[in-house]
Order: C-alpha cells, then sequence, then structure tokens
C-alpha cells in the first residue's frame, strides 16, 4: 500500500486518516488535492464520510488508483446491518470494507445540514433512548461532539500491517 487517501466535509475523516498515517508511517492525502504525489493505479487505502447513504470521494477513488481497502466515516451506531448496506449502496465487492463512527461539528454545518442533524437527533429519541450510546448520540447530533477512539482503528491497522508497501 502506498497511502492513505481520504475525502472529509468537517474533518472527523481526515482525523482517523491523519492518525492511520502516524501508526503505519504511510502519508494521508486528501482526494481532492493529491496530484503528483500519487500516480494512477497506485495501491491505496481509502476514507469517506458517508452522506446519505453515499460514501464521499469513494467512486472517483476507484477510477483512480487501486483501493485495496476502504473505510466509510458515518454517524451512526455501528451495528451488523452497516456494512452490508453501505456495501450495496456504494457498490463495494471485493475489497476488506469498516465502518468508523465519527462525529459532528455544527460549526462547520450550514443552516440546512445542522438541522437535518437535529430531525436526526429528534427520530433517534422517537425510537427510544435505550443504550448511553443512544444518549451520546442525541447530544452530539444536537451540540456537536465525536465518538473517535484510536480503538476504532484496531481492524484497519490489521489489515494495512498484512499489506505493507
Ligand atoms: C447532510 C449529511 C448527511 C449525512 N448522512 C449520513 C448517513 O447517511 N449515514 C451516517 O452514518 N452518517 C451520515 N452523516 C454524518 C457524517 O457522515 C458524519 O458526521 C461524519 O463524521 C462526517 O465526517 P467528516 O467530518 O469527515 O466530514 C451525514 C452528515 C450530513 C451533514
Amino acid at each position: 500500500m502506498k497511502a492513505i487517501v481520504y475525502e472529509s466535509n468537517t474533518g472527523f475523516t481526515q482525523r482517523y486518516a491523519e492518525m492511520l498515517s502516524e501508526k503505519t508511517g504511510l502519508p494521508a492525502y486528501e482526494l481532492e488535492t493529491v496530484k503528483d504525489q500519487l500516480k494512477t493505479g497506485d495501491e491505496v487505502f481509502f476514507l469517506g464520510w458517508i452522506h446519505a447513504g453515499k460514501i464521499r470521494g469513494y467512486a472517483k477513488a476507484v477510477k483512480q488508483y487501486s483501493v485495496k481497502g476502504a473505510a466509510a466515516v458515518g454517524i451512526s451506531i455501528p451495528d451488523e446491518k452497516i456494512l452490508p448496506k453501505l456495501k450495496t449502496d456504494n457498490k463495494i465487492t471485493d475489497i476488506p470494507f469498516f465502518y468508523l463512527q465519527g462525529g459532528v461539528a455544527p460549526e462547520k454545518l450550514g443552516v440546512i445540514n445542522r438541522k437535518i442533524m437535529s430531525m436526526l437527533a429528534s427520530s433517534v429519541e422517537k425510537a427510544g433512548i435505550k443504550t448511553e450510546e443512544d444518549k451520546k448520540l442525541v447530544d452530539v447530533l444536537r451540540n456537536g461532539g465525536d465518538f473517535i477512539k484510536e480503538e476504532n482503528l484496531t481492524e484497519i491497522l490489521a489489515f494495512i500491517g498484512e499489506n505493507p508497501k
């Protein structure tokens, strides 16, 4: 693997990409601005934020590079249904694929997206707060905050470790 390539809107995916870079020694590049640093077909690990079920940047990354593994960063609480759904919706078939919980930075979102986050908080509340995680999710959706933890990267680090440069 040559590098970590990512697309991030408000910085959470970027933080995960930078943590991975630090741990693996691979450089992390933003998809939008990476150019001379990588060649077409180079092997990369891709991370993209989830926007209405779509992993932003994934389709473009696949066209430019040989994406050996990928991670989607969203706000949903991880469960067994997330990966299969994201895979179908983003046409991910034959690569190792991971889900990471990111966060919400209201100050970096426009009015409409802030409203969407607050509507999402209400729908989580309506469905019923069953766990501490549900409670934290509602708070993060309304007030901002994050779920980023180094230990969320354990599986991805193991995968990258098995596929060195
Ligand atoms: C308009 C909008 C739509 C979103 N749609 C989803 C979604 O479908 N599933 C999900 O898990 N998270 C969704 N999110 C949450 C983001 O993926 C999450 O906040 C992520 O951490 C953002 O990463 P970033 O800071 O790298 O942009 C959405 C966020 C916004 C603003």
